[in-house]
């Protein structure tokens, strides 16, 4: 269908009519509203033509009344005072933190920008695509800023073009995706900081005066220590069922800052971007740029809604295959680690089958001749397979999996190299570093300078020929270990380009990548990976079906991590893997990886008869109710952060089908955590279910309340016991509407 484009202007400027003389508006002032089901932003252009951000709450049911909302403020028009722009130039009447800061090539660094037209676009019934244009009258520069909203998931997706409209190059110092600026007092932020193994772990506080400042400078695995998402709650710390808040992320897998700035009357600013930290970015006349986005969500109904709408979105609209099947796996990472032979894989495709998942995933250490990869000091960029490990080459595994009935997939970290490598000796000018100084290792590798051209072919080329050679090749685990340490382009040097552009012209050289293999592999599944949870964001989940959280998969551990990410991330991209991390009884590692796409890194024949026979029906299980979890609605029901306990609970669509997860997540002995019973969520009331256990470890008694029929009344008002405590670790119950 041909999109519809309309020019709002008229309509506003008629709307501007109604307002009274003793208003602070001009008779050309612009009224924008970006509305969702629960939520409105309005912009408004002021007497100089600036735009303005003048409401950010609940939808009005007159349309008209939003031109007038701005005159019950009284907007400090002084430069200190002017925190409402709705994008803030740096230079000139604005002394807050800017969203965009730039300075020409005669050295003015001044910018101004001035309304000049907005257009709105219906995609579909649900979408509206705003773009207003901005631009500086002296020096040409512009700026449109756009706004995507989905009306059912009150999602907004926010991000800026900047064209260069002047004669001479313009060097832009900051050039931020989205400024946000919220009325009201007593913002709560809860943001994520973490470290390999120890990722996602969130912390509250109320925002004081100030910026607070969110951000990474690693480069690469940029979401390692501190995680472009946030939850914003306002007036109350974040409840999962009350109150209004945000679920933001910026979609950008390389460097990006967040800042949250709390004025003097206690309004908040959010500035979000790419980080400008070493990142001054040169921008040709007549060149554009355009920024990552940030994409948020509104609830007034808690981060249970939040969440719920974030899912939804992001399978539908975002995430590649967001609403396709996935392939359960075995691993064989920690069930050999670089140790392993033909002979050795093939049992383990057995394994696999035995289990009853779908794949078999070769991890780190098939490649490299000169250097094998034995370990992970060498090897890394010689992508050939090793002849002593694979003397017949993945083509005869790809083949043997599929006899003993599995597919086959392969992990690869192709934007890296070992000194150690013929990569390396061959071409040391595709290696970010300093030539002058010592070279610094993350892991013992460094990273390929994906700026250049040459090197983004050699990546591709990595994964292209894997499918050439291996047509039946079904998965592929793309990881990236290492950080940008000496920050350096040789292929910058060469091309005069200068060597603050690399940051960003590494994560636009990924992306490139990405997308000429989705252009050509457009459905094989991917697993991102990065150290763990380095990586993951909805710039990137274009490219990917899921992503490794966390090489932390002790259970305990994963219940808090799976439960953070929750909030951000739906089931289905949450990869969960059962291994022998932790102290946990097989039932309950299993139970807490099927949470999501379940895999197994574990050697499955050492295990115990009874082991083994719970894992294949689990796996069984886990089939029959796999599309709750990774298409339904989550709940999240008891926190483990407050509790002794954790419980999670997925809906289909329809409320006919439900899958309760419940653990005991603590050591202490005489919890009382199978004293009361459980409230459900997001059934119908006037259903009945049955309640059934299911995942019940062989040879144990079957859970009280296991064949029951409650209504979905009794069981959202009363609840159910899941009966978890020290002897009964974990619980799975199956609801079903008979
Ligand atoms: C880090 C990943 O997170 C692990 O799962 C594993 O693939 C190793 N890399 C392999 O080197």
């Amino acid at each position: 269908m041909k999109n519809l484009i309309t020019n709002l202007l008229p309509a506003i400027l008629s709307a501007t009519a109604l307002l009274s003389d003793n208003t602070t508006l001009s008779a050309q002032q612009v009224t924008i509203p970006i509305v969702t089901q629960n939520n409105a932003i309005v912009l408004q252009t002021d007497r100089e033509n600036r735009l303005r951000t003048v409401y950010f709450g609940e939808p009005l049911s007159k349309a008209e009344e939003y031109a007038v909302i701005s005159t019950q403020y009284r907007f400090d028009e002084g430069g200190d005072g002017i925190y409402n722009s709705a994008y803030t130039p740096a230079g000139t009447w604005s002394l807050s933190e800017p969203a965009i800061q730039v300075t020409q090539a005669n050295g003015n660094p001044s910018l101004e920008l001035k309304y000049v037209s907005h257009k709105e676009q219906k995609l579909d019934d649900n979408c509206i695509l705003t773009s207003i244009v901005l631009k500086d009258p002296v020096s040409l520069f512009q700026v449109t800023l756009f706004y995507k909203a989905w009306k059912k998931e009150n999602v907004i997706e926010q991000w800026t073009e900047l064209q260069n409209g002047g004669k001479t190059t313009v060097s832009m110092q900051k050039y931020a995706s989205a400024n946000l600026w919220f009325p009201g007092k007593g913002f709560y932020l809860t943001s994520f900081h973490g470290r390999w193994a120890k990722e996602m772990q969130g912390s509250e506080q109320l925002l004081t005066p100030g910026i607070k400042t969110i951000d990474s400078k690693l480069g690469t695995r940029a979401m390692l220590l501190q995680s472009p998402n946030f939850i914003l709650s306002f007036n109350q710390p974040a409840e999962e069922e009350s109150g209004t808040v945000i679920l933001g992320q910026l979609a950008w897998s390389g460097n990006f800052r967040l800042d949250f700035d709390v004025n003097v009357y206690g309004h908040l600013r959010l500035i979000v971007g790419i980080n400008p930290y070493a990142s001054e970015y040169m921008l040709p006349a007549g060149e554009m740029f355009l920024t990552p986005s940030l994409i948020y969500t509104v609830s007034r109904k808690g981060t249970g809604e939040a969440s719920r709408n974030l899912h939804d979105w992001a399978r539908t609209y975002r995430v590649l295959d967001g609403q396709g099947e996935r392939l359960t796996l075995l691993n064989n990472w920690e069930a050999t680690y670089f140790d392993f032979d033909e002979t050795k894989l093939t049992t383990l495709f057995k394994d696999a089958k035995s289990l009853g998942v779908d794949l078999f995933l070769l991890d780190d250490g098939w490649f490299a001749n000169k250097y094998p990869r034995n370990h992970d000091r060498a090897g890394l960029g010689d992508w050939q397979e090793n002849v002593k490990k694979l003397p017949h080459g993945i083509g005869y595994l790809v083949s043997e999996a599929k006899k003993a009935g599995v597919k086959f997939g392969i992990w690869i970290e192709p934007e890296m190299v070992n000194p150690k490598s013929e990569l390396y000796e061959k071409h040391p000018d595709w290696v970010i570093r300093q030539p002058e100084r010592p070279e610094v290792y993350y892991r013992n590798q460094l990273v390929l300078d994906l700026s250049n051209p040459e090197v983004q072919n050699f990546v591709f080329g990595v994964v292209d020929s894997l499918f050439i050679k291996n047509p039946e090749l079904a998965f592929i685990k793309w990881d990236c270990n290492a950080v940008i340490y000496n920050a350096g382009s040789a292929y910058l040097n060469k091309k005069g380009i200068p060597q603050s552009h690399l940051y960003v012209d590494y994560i636009k050289g990924i992306y490139s990548v990405l997308e000429k293999l989705r252009a050509k592999y457009p459905k094989v599944p991917m697993m991102l990976c990065s150290g763990g949870g380095g990586r993951g964001d909805y710039e990137i989940l274009k490219y990917f079906t899921e992503f490794w959280p966390s090489d932390d998969t002790d259970p305990l551990e994963r219940i808090f991590l799976q439960w953070d990410y929750s909030y951000f991330f739906p089931s289905i991209v949450s990869c969960n893997h059962v291994t022998d991390w932790g102290k946990q009884p097989i039932k309950f590692r299993v139970d807490v990886a099927s949470m999501g796409k379940l895999g197994f890194d574990i050697v499955f024949s050492a295990l115990s008869e009874n082991d083994r026979k719970f894992c294949q029906e689990a796996v069984g299980n886990y089939n029959g109710y796999k599309d709750i979890i990774w298409k339904g609605d989550q709940y999240r029901l008891v926190n483990p952060h407050d509790n002794d306990m954790a419980s999670m609970m997925y809906v289909s669509k329809d409320k006919a089908r439900a899958v309760m997860f419940s653990f005991f997540v603590s050591n202490r002995q005489r919890l009382t955590t199978d004293v009361e019973p459980i409230l459900l969520k997001g059934l119908d009331p006037a259903k009945k279910y049955k309640v059934e256990e299911t995942n019940r470890y062989p040879g144990t008694r079957p859970m009280p309340n296991s064949g029951k029929v409650y209504s979905g009344d009794f069981l959202m008002k009363i609840g159910i016991n899941a009966k978890v405590n020290t002897g009964n670790t974990s619980s799975v119950m199956l609801i079903e509407a008979i």
